[in-house]
């Protein structure tokens, strides 16, 4: 479904992806791990059109997509989370949610030219969908609550509420159970397995908790320093001694 081929990706002196290689298969979960500074929220950048890559392509089923803007990007059916939410305090949890739906709006403004009825239809229709999303995560009950008063792991929730308000098929997540306590870190990994069951989206997740990634994930990709040091299964990853040495530097 999705392929970034050869990424290459330089910050001056510095170069922060070297010829990286991935693919994601539909409907599947991967994990993208490895150690801080290898390249990982980088790599999201570059494949959500954040960053423009100094070289490679990146391919969403079978369209190149290489240089388009990160709102087409999210047209297209690929939402993406931050390593550091970015909800806004002041507004409420409902408010919030119905913001993931404002990338439609350009369709909107159109046909609220063409027929204002639709808009109001439409309207409706995005505050329902923001109901059942919060209803979904247990959110529902805060629904007016401004979202500064919630943990850590609840705001992981409801930025992946706004995220599945585009309707996207792939969902990029950096570090969806980051400041989350475990009980928290449960919720956050059983919700990416049911959206996976029951809608068919595609994931693929920067995570440093491993139970979490070895747990959810069809296959694992580890990074190091800008490149792909290998891929496989949970298993694999956890027996490979380079993998261990990345993790632990030599000699560990
Ligand atoms: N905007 C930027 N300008 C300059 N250097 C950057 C920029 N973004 C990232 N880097 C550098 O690129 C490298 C890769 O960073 P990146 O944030 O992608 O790592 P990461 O794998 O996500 O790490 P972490 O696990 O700590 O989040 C690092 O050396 C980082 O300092
Ligand atoms: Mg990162």
């Amino acid at each position: 479904m999705l392929k970034a081929k050869e990424i290459v990706k330089d910050f001056g002196g510095l170069r922060a992806i070297n010829h990286c290689s991935i693919e994601v298969e539909k409907g599947s979960i991967v994990g993208l791990i490895g150690p801080n500074g290898a390249g990982k929220t980088t790599l999201f950048n570059v494949i959500t059109s954040m960053y423009k890559p100094d070289a490679g392509r990146v391919t969403f089923k079978g369209e190149d997509i290489t240089g388009l803007r990160p709102d087409q990007i999210c047209q297209k059916g690929i939402t993406r989370t931050f390593q550091i939410s970015r909800e806004l305090k002041i507004m409420t949890l409902l408010e919030n949610i119905m913001l993931g739906f404002k990338d439609q709006r350009g369709e909107k403004i159109m046909r609220g030219i063409l027929n204002p009825a639709s808009v109001k239809e439409q309207e409706r229709k995005n505050l329902e969908r923001s109901l059942e999303i919060l209803e979904a995560m247990k959110l529902y009950e805060l629904r007016n609550e401004p979202a500064a008063i919630l943990s850590g792991g609840q705001r992981k929730m409801l930025e992946l509420g706004q995220a599945l308000a585009t309707a996207p098929e792939m969902l990029l997540l950096d570090e969806p159970t980051a400041g989350a306590m475990a009980g928290e870190t449960a919720m956050v990994v059983s919700f990416i397995r049911r959206m996976r069951e029951e809608q068919g989206l595609t994931f693929l997740i920067v995570e440093h908790k491993m139970e979490v990634i070895m747990g959810i994930c069809d296959k694992i990709i580890v990074m190091n320093y800008g490149e792909k040091l290998m891929e496989g299964s949970a298993e694999e990853v956890r027996q490979n001694e380079q993998v261990r040495e990345a993790y632990l530097g030599r000699g560990a």
